[in-house]
């Protein structure tokens, strides 16, 4: 199919892209190439108020289109992608780029490339990229690996990348700062998420400054990155050889946006922490058994952050943790930490039994 009907204006959509809501602060699309990303719940979290002491609000963008943040940056890559020509896209990811370059290329009518880590991609990762019919290569290496071959494989005109080091990733993924600050009224004291590649700390500090510099915020947050203890490049200020973690989205020793994380980190006065396996896990599980929320074990980094009192909000402070990708992706390391369900006989004595009632 060859990409057309891309002008997807009119017809009254009950959910618009982050390109049609803020157009006047995205770099310009001919085409849009939209599933109806952004506009995610800014969700008040009272147990984990408590727990912390202050005002939390969680960002959630498991619920974008394909599960995950990228979406925001991906309809913009794609669309101006388009824009340009390119015949098709490629990319390097831990899982959560290829679904979403695979769902917005298949949007688009192109094809699209991936290059993953052997066996380190979650489940549900891989499943959507094979369902939106990605050509997948999978190499004996690790994301660092991926990210440089890809950066060789792509060219401008027909073979788009769509990694965050492209500027237009950066910019969409801006808008769920813009999103934030339209939702609380004002920027929040303090903005927490996982870190990996590092694009995402990078587009949420640019766009907080965007909307200050625009009037339509007076203030600025820390911004507080955490990393997994087994694979924190920056915390450590190294790049990691062989990165280890369970949560396989972040799961990078040498991020392309390392420098711009830095200044984001340190501009705003804030940090970079790590959290270990077991952190991750044991917060993923509270936040899903207590406040509702499933997420992946990358987006649980930063709750786990907060679980372990990593830092000290001062009273009646805004706090925002951004959620990045939904539970559902990597359903393997739940199960494997709950094991397999014996059947019992259909009476209701042995359910009730079953059940501990
Ligand atoms: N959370 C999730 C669920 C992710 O998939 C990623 C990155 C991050 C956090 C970290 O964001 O890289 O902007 O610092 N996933 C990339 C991928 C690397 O290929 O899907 P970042």
């Amino acid at each position: 199919m060859k990409a057309a009907n891309m002008k997807q204006s009119g017809g009254g959509p009950s959910r618009t892209g982050i390109i049609e809501r803020f157009r006047e602060f995205l770099p310009p699309c001919e085409n849009m190439i939209s599933l109806g990303e952004g506009n995610t719940p800014l969700v008040f979290s009272p147990r984990l108020s408590e727990r912390v002491g202050c005002k939390l609000f969680i960002k959630n963008e498991g619920v974008n289109p394909t599960g995950s943040f990228k979406d925001r940056g991906m309809t913009v890559a794609v669309s101006r992608a388009i824009d340009r020509g390119a015949r098709a896209l490629i990319c390097a990811s831990t899982g959560n780029t290829s679904a979403s370059a695979a769902a917005y290329a298949a949007r688009a009518g192109i094809p699209c490339a991936v290059v993953l880590p052997a066996g380190k991609i979650a489940t549900g990762k891989l499943v959507q990229a094979i369902a939106h019919g990605a050509k997948i290569v999978a190499i004996d290496g690790n994301f660092d690996d991926a990210r440089r071959i890809v950066r060789e494989l792509a060219n401008e005109e027909e073979l788009a990348l769509v990694n965050s080091i492209n500027p237009d990733r950066i910019a969409g993924q801006k808008t769920a700062a813009f999103e934030i600050i339209d939702q609380l009224g004002d920027a929040p004291d303090f903005h927490l998420l996982p870190v990996g590649n590092a694009g995402n700390i990078t587009a949420y500090w640019a766009g907080y400054r965007d909307f200050r510099d625009r009037g339509r915020s007076a203030t600025l947050p820390a911004m507080l990155g955490f990393q997994a203890a087994g694979a924190a490049p920056i915390f450590h200020d190294r790049v990691i050889e062989n990165p280890e973690t369970i949560a396989s989205a972040i799961r990078i020793g040498n991020p392309a946006s390392w420098k711009q994380a830095r200044a984001a980190v340190d501009e705003s006065k804030g940090k970079i922490d790590i959290v270990t396996d077991e952190e991750i896990l044991s917060a993923q599980s509270w936040l899903a058994q207590n406040e509702g929320i499933f997420v992946e074990p990358a987006s649980a980094a930063p709750i786990a952050g907060l679980l372990k009192g990593a830092e000290k909000f001062p009273d009646g402070s805004r706090v925002v943790c951004t959620v990045t990708g939904h539970g559902l992706k990597d359903p393997d390391v739940v199960l494997r930490k709950i094991g397999k369900f014996e059947p019992v006989p259909a009476k209701i004595d042995k359910v009730r039994r079953g059940l501990g009632f």
